[in-house]
């Protein structure tokens, strides 16, 4: 059996690498690479910038690197510290050029709104946009890997890394996907405005129990394939670069050890031939998961199941020559390894220079320029979602003669950028105030901090109150700082905080309208706050022109278009809760006792998947397919009509979505598989079209097979996922 993985090992290496045109190249200097060296690739440090990690108090780096110890470094900013390094890597005996890799998730210097908040534009564009604009800024600035895209699907705000990733569905994560590898890798990795991406975490880490960080993931292998699998199966197939294997257990088995997804699956089944690399230490971590003895194990199950580079953990460097001298393992793994790396590198143009990233002039004149501002502005201002606006308070007048704005976040730079923000700079982010401030010249603008930013305790309400008698409107900036969602950041309760509500209702009694800023990276609870707002708009953290994009939604430069990518719950004891759940045997039914409900609460969310207003308003008619009987391996066209019914104009984002009503295994009451972003004059009609391909209508079985099987599909339609136009088409084999 052993053998027989060794061969197919070297098949489809051969068969991979044979694809390669550098495959050649990359055998001669295996040939002359001796054992430690050939290890040293498979090895990465971090640098000082952004551990986020064990930081080890390992002084010996420079010397390791010289000796040819060290493959990559992470968090190693700006050129005049990565030419540092690579000068370093340069005295070594084959000069073979250090990659370096870095966090760049939603921007390097100038920062777009988070990816959870990106993904609310419902517009993949932008998707691209902003990673081929980060890609430019981090490249210029010596970067040559971003370990990005997450691409986590995950449908329990609990979990902090929600923000990072693009939501709850899985079609929508693909599509992001898809984009951002075209945005970070443009066509040519040695290009010098393209960084190479990596599809992260490998897999389902979106799944923690309990929504806990880091913790055990236990689903069903339909679900793996269904839900979790496709956005990274779309990277793949979109020829990212690198991979970057997860810290939780799959179904018992740490995702870093885990043969089945990362040899058998995707190395083998998908023919990936990047590289995977571990998360921050996640090798070592084995030991903690009660998967492995010790490090020396570790390292001989990482590399078993297919992890080609150790990020931190130091267990490839101190254990891997050994494991091979004594047999445990065969050197062809390494030479895989080391193969995918190298090829890598030389794609990006490395060994043709090693200092081609390190130009400071093109650094200085790249990094926030004000192009990238603009780009930045545009995404932000697209990514806002308005759930709520009676009474058309917005948008408001920039006339208005008096404006209060209320809260700490109104002015806060550092949290307009949010988590993992990279090389941020946060002196230059524009805040609300700040924006509101300057470009509303004819109103009087006020300001009163309503609570502490640190510890949300109530600041001189009595004020805050009198000085909203005496404005025409409030604004309040609720939700939560930059660091209460990200890593590590698993929350027990996303409610927001009561004093902050408590603050909204006082002020609601004043009778003048209030406009609720809710601020932050996940879905958030305010009942008692969305009951007082006569506004709500969900603004995120939208980076460096945050400020701007609110006034630009506020005054009405921009009317507002976002969807929300994460369904808003009404209560913590709903969680997880998610748009495409299966119906169960006994769905929810008010008045029946014994039907799939809670008894103290609601079950219905506070906002839905895919819910967001606009300041105009939409009607869809004539939902129709080009046939409603088909075969299944037919390709359905669907139309449908929409029209501006409102007096502004405006982007409305057309949703499809089908559902497989009766199927081999039960299948999601709901599933998206189409958005189309129209913009519309008042009174302007358009007809969408979207091709619904047998692809969109399969599902992965308990087999592991993917069928598309014959029955009624109910086909769906609109702008607002609790209106929908409803079609059905039925599918034969025959
Ligand atoms: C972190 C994260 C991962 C990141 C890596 C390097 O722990 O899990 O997403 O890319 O370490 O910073």
């Amino acid at each position: 059996m052993k053998y027989l993985f060794y061969i197919l090992l070297f098949f489809f290496s051969s068969v991979l690498f044979a694809i390669s045109p550098y495959s050649a190249k990359v055998d001669s200097l295996l040939n002359i690479m001796t054992l430690d060296e050939k290890i040293g690739q498979m090895n990465q440090y971090t640098g000082s910038f952004l551990a986020t990690g064990p930081l080890s108090d390992d002084t010996t780096i420079v010397a390791q690197i010289i000796a040819g110890r060290v493959g990559s470094m992470l968090n190693i900013i700006g050129t005049k510290n990565t030419r540092m390094m690579q000068e370093i890597a340069m005295k070594s005996r084959l000069k073979i050029p250090l990659i370096f890799g870095l966090d760049v998730v939603h921007g390097y210097k100038t920062t777009f709104p988070i990816p959870l908040g990106e993904a609310a534009s419902f517009d993949i564009g932008l998707a691209e946009k902003s990673a081929r604009v980060a890609a430019t800024e981090a490249a210029s600035a010596g970067t040559h890997w971003t370990f990005a895209p997450m691409i986590d699907v995950s449908r329990d705000a609990r979990w902090g890394r929600v923000m990072e990733g693009g939501g709850e569905d899985t079609w929508l994560t693909t599509q992001i996907a898809k984009a951002k590898v075209k945005g970070y890798q443009g066509t040519n990795l040695k290009d010098k405005n393209t960084i190479m991406a990596c599809a992260k975490h490998f897999i389902a880490y979106g799944a923690p129990i309990a929504g806990k960080d880091y913790n055990t993931v236990d689903i069903s292998l339909q679900t793996l394939h269904n839900v979790y699998l496709p956005p990274f199966k779309a990277a793949a197939n979109s020829g990212i670069g690198s991979f970057m294997n997860s810290f939780n257990e799959l179904n018992g088995i740490p995702c870093t050890g885990n043969q089945y997804i990362l040899r058998d699956l995707l190395k083998g089944n998908w023919g990936f031939n990047g590289f995977v690399v571990s998360d921050w230490g996640s090798v070592a971590e084995m030991v903690q998961h009660g998967f492995v003895n010790d490090k020396e194990d570790a390292a001989q199950a990482a590399l078993l199941a297919g992890c080609d580079m150790d990020m931190e953990s130091r267990s490839y460097t101190q254990h891997l020559k050994k494991l091979v001298e004594t047999g445990k393992v065969s050197a062809t793994l390494i030479d895989d390894a080391v193969k995918r790396i190298l090829i890598k590198k030389i794609e990006l143009g490395l060994f043709d220079n090693p200092f081609a990233y390190c130009d400071e002039e093109l650094e200085k004149r790249t990094l926030l320029s004000p192009e990238n501002r603009l780009e930045a502005r545009e995404v932000a201002k697209k990514s806002i979602v308005l759930l709520k606006n009676s009474d058309n308070v917005l948008p408001i007048s920039k006339t208005l003669k008096s404006i209060l704005l209320v809260g700490p976040l109104m002015k806060s730079k550092e949290d307009m950028l949010g988590f993992w923000a990279c090389e941020k700079d946060i002196a230059s982010a524009v805040t609300p105030y700040e924006a509101i401030l300057k470009n509303l010249p004819q109103s009087k603008v006020n300001y009163a901090e309503g609570y502490s930013l640190i510890g949300n305790q109530l600041i001189n309400l009595k004020e805050t109150v009198r000085k909203a008698k005496q404005s025409e409107v409030i604004v309040v900036a609720i939700g939560e700082r930059w660091n209460e969602t990200g890593e590590a950041k698993s929350k027990g309760n996303i409610i927001v905080p009561a004093e902050q509500q408590m603050l909204v209702t006082e002020l609601a009694k004043t009778g003048k309208p209030i406009i609720l800023l809710v601020m932050g990276g996940r879905p958030l609870i305010f009942n008692e706050a969305a009951q007082s707002a006569s506004v709500i708009l969900v603004t995120w953290w939208l980076g460096s022109e945050a400020g701007n994009a609110i006034f630009d939604v506020l005054v009405g430069n921009y009317n507002p278009s976002g969807r929300l990518p994460m369904t808003f719950p009404k209560y913590m004891g709903q969680l997880p809760i998610y748009y495409n759940y299966n119906n169960t045997g006994r769905p929810e039914q008010k008045d029946v006792s014994y039907s799939s409900k809670y008894i103290d609460i609601d079950s219905q969310p506070a906002y839905p998947f895919g819910f967001g207003l606009s300041y105009s308003t939409f009607e869809y008619s004539d939902l129709k397919l080009n046939h409603y009987f088909a075969h299944t391996d037919q390709t359905t066209t669907v139309t449908i009509t929409v029209k501006n019914t409102g007096k502004v104009s405006g982007n409305e984002i057309v949703q499809l979505y089908i559902r497989d009503l009766v199927a081999s295994i039960t299948r999601p009451v709901k599933e998206l598989k189409g958005i189309e972003k129209v913009f519309l004059q008042p009174g302007e009609s358009k007809t969408v079209s979207f091709q619904l391909s047998p692809e969109e209508l399969g599902f992965w079985g308990n087999d592991l097979t993917y069928k598309v099987e014959e029955g009624v599909f109910e086909i769906m339609a609109g702008g607002n996922p609790n209106q929908l136009l409803k079609s059905w088409l039925t599918l034969k084999n025959e």
